[in-house]
C-alpha cells in the first residue's frame, strides 16, 4: 500500500492511502471526539461529532467527518479550531442525550431542543452491529426526518433481550428500553 504525507494539528502523519483521517490523527495521540464511529463496523459517518478542518494544497479549507474522510498527498488537517469547537458544540445539543460524555470537555450544560426528538442519535450502531458482527439483521431505521428512529423487526424483541450486545454501545438507552 502507498503511504501519503499529510499534515495534522501541524504534525507531519504518514499513513497508507484509504487510511481515514481519524484513523491517521489516532496513530499518532491525536484525539477526535467520536459517537457513531466504532473500529469493529464499516465507518458510517452519521453523527459528525468527528468534523475536522481540512486545507487542500490548492488551498481550499473545509469542514470533513474525520471518520470517513481519506487522507490525501499534502493535506493540512485541523482537528481542534474555534470553528471546528464550535460546531462539536451543536452536536453535543442536538444529539443530546448520547452526546452527554464530551458535555464537560465542551462546556455544554445542556440542550435548548426539546427532549424527546434528541433522545436516539441516530448513530446506526445498534443497527450496525447487529447486521456486521452479529448477522441478524434485527434492527432498521423506520419512519423520516424527524420521526426516524431504529425500530426491531417485528418479533424480535426476545431474541434481542437476550442478546443485548448492542444495549452498551447505545449512548441514550433508546434500544434498550424497546426490548
Ligand atoms: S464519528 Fe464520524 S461521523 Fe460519527
Amino acid at each position: 500500500m502507498k503511504n501519503v504525507t499529510l499534515e495534522i494539528d501541524g504534525r507531519t502523519v504518514e499513513a497508507g492511502e484509504g487510511t481515514t483521517l481519524l484513523k491517521a490523527a489516532q496513530s499518532v495521540g491525536i484525539r477526535i471526539p467520536t459517537l457513531c464511529n466504532d473500529d469493529r463496523l464499516e465507518p458510517y459517518g452519521g453523527c459528525r461529532m468527528c468534523m475536522v478542518e481540512i486545507e487542500t494544497s490548492w488551498g481550499r479549507k473545509r469542514l470533513v467527518a474525520s471518520c470517513v474522510y481519506p487522507v490525501e498527498e499534502g493535506l493540512r488537517v485541523q482537528t481542534n479550531t474555534e470553528r471546528v469547537r464550535r460546531i462539536r458544540r451543536m452536536i453535543i445539543e442536538l444529539l443530546w442525550p448520547s452526546s452527554q460524555v464530551y458535555a464537560e470537555e465542551y462546556g455544554v450544560t445542556g440542550s435548548r431542543f426539546e427532549p424527546g426528538l434528541t433522545d436516539c442519535s441516530l448513530c446506526g450502531l445498534c443497527l450496525r452491529y447487529c447486521t456486521e458482527i452479529k448477522k441478524e439483521n434485527r434492527i432498521y431505521f423506520e419512519g423520516r426526518g424527524i420521526e426516524r428512529r431504529p425500530a426491531l423487526v417485528e418479533g424480535s424483541e426476545l431474541t434481542c433481550r437476550a442478546c443485548g450486545e448492542c444495549f452498551t454501545l447505545c449512548g441514550s438507552g433508546w434500544i434498550a428500553s424497546r426490548c
